[in-house]
């Protein structure tokens, strides 16, 4: 029986940071961990040019705990108004890695994001010639599509279109939550991506729902029906170098949670790697762990693979603190629901 492994320290391809007071709470609990971050840039006001990415990565680097050589990988928010010349720019000095499309009106802080996906045609080519990845946050956002459907329609109206009329434009699916999308992504070249969430591997919409709603549970995209997360599952411990983990964890107060309008968001920060690990043992996969936190991500953003690495022990349950306490009051850190006997070291 394995009881201890050893991984190339993991990355998060997809992360929220946030800024201020909550940056400076939740930093740490991903710089312990992980070496690299993909940085969601949908801040208040978001991180249109540049000059935002820039001000905004020194920011997360004063936030960063004494020593720490934790690397923020920075991105900038697609809008109509997106300028290809700045973006290239940012891209040749080696200030972003990736640029991001939030559909408007699809999820947090998204209301800049595109309506009218000709209108960023000129910033995708360019992308496309220069080898930028978009990360796309793939729901449609009709009111319309029934909120369960909205990503495979996305797939259907929105992705598959951009990539035929773009053609060489990497691109990364995010969070996908369907088994519709894990087909995509096999169904295309190296030059799609695709990440997937802790949480997403762990819950279906049941426990969102049944016996009660469970605000903690509750991110965009939703999850789906437990053949999707099943298929999520097989995906993420298939070995397969497109599927990469990126935990959209994704803080907010729990006074913004528990409302009766409640903000979207898993925090699963703090307790990522071992609840992970438990997933891959329980499915026969821990030989594949490496592959989806610490090498698949680099391959296809064009990075070397960390150096350094981390090692897991299995023993008795190990337990994380069940908030972060941050000056605008607690975030709750994602309940997996079951026992956690992977501890990092
Ligand atoms: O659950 C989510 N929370 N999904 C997103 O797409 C955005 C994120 C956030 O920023 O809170
Ligand atoms: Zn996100």
């Amino acid at each position: 029986m394995t009881s201890q492994i050893t991984l190339r320290r993991p990355d998060d391809w997809h992360l929220h940071l946030r800024d201020g007071n909550m940056l400076r709470a939740v930093l740490p609990s991903t710089a312990t961990h992980f070496a690299r971050a993909i940085i969601m840039p949908n801040l208040v006001p978001p991180v249109v040019t540049s000059a935002d990415a820039a001000g905004y990565r020194d920011r997360i680097l004063s936030a960063l705990p004494e020593g720490s050589t934790f690397e923020p990988l920075m991105t900038l928010y697609l809008t109509e108004q997106t300028d290809p010349d700045d973006v290239a720019a940012a891209h040749a000095s080696g200030l972003i890695k990736a640029v991001k499309l939030y559909p408007a009106g699809a999820t947090t802080n998204s209301a800049s994001g595109v309506s009218h996906f000709d209108s960023v045609r000129p910033t995708l080519e360019r992308m496309a010639e220069i080898g930028l990845p978009l990360c796309v946050h793939g729901e449609v956002t009709d009111s319309d599509i029934d909120i369960f459907d909205r990503e495979a329609v996305f797939i259907d109206r929105v992705l598959d279109p951009i990539r035929r009329t773009t053609p060489g434009l990497r691109v990364v699916m995010e969070h996908i939550t369907t088994s519709n999308a894990v087909d995509y992504a096999r169904s295309q070249d190296e030059t799609l991506g695709a990440t997937i969430t802790t949480h997403h591997l762990v819950i279906n919409r049941n426990h969102i729902l049944a016996g009660g709603i469970k605000p903690h549970y509750y991110c965009l995209p939703v999850a789906k029906r437990e053949e999707h997360r099943l298929a999520l599952r097989d995906a993420a411990t298939s070995g397969e170098a497109r599927f990469f983990l990126g935990t959209d964890s994704a803080p907010h107060t729990d006074a913004n949670k528990l409302l009766p309008c409640g903000c979207a968001g898993c925090f699963t920060a703090p307790n990522t790697m071992s609840i992970l690990a438990q997933a891959f043992e329980e499915d026969g996969a821990l030989d594949k762990l490496e592959g989806f936190t610490s090498l698949n991500g680099p391959a296809f953003y064009g990075l070397p693979v960390n150096e350094e690495t981390i090692t897991l022990t299995k023993g008795d349950p190990v337990t994380y603190p069940s908030h972060v306490e941050t000056p605008d009051g607690p975030v709750t850190v994602f309940d997996p629901g079951f026992d956690l006997n992977w501890r990092v070291e």
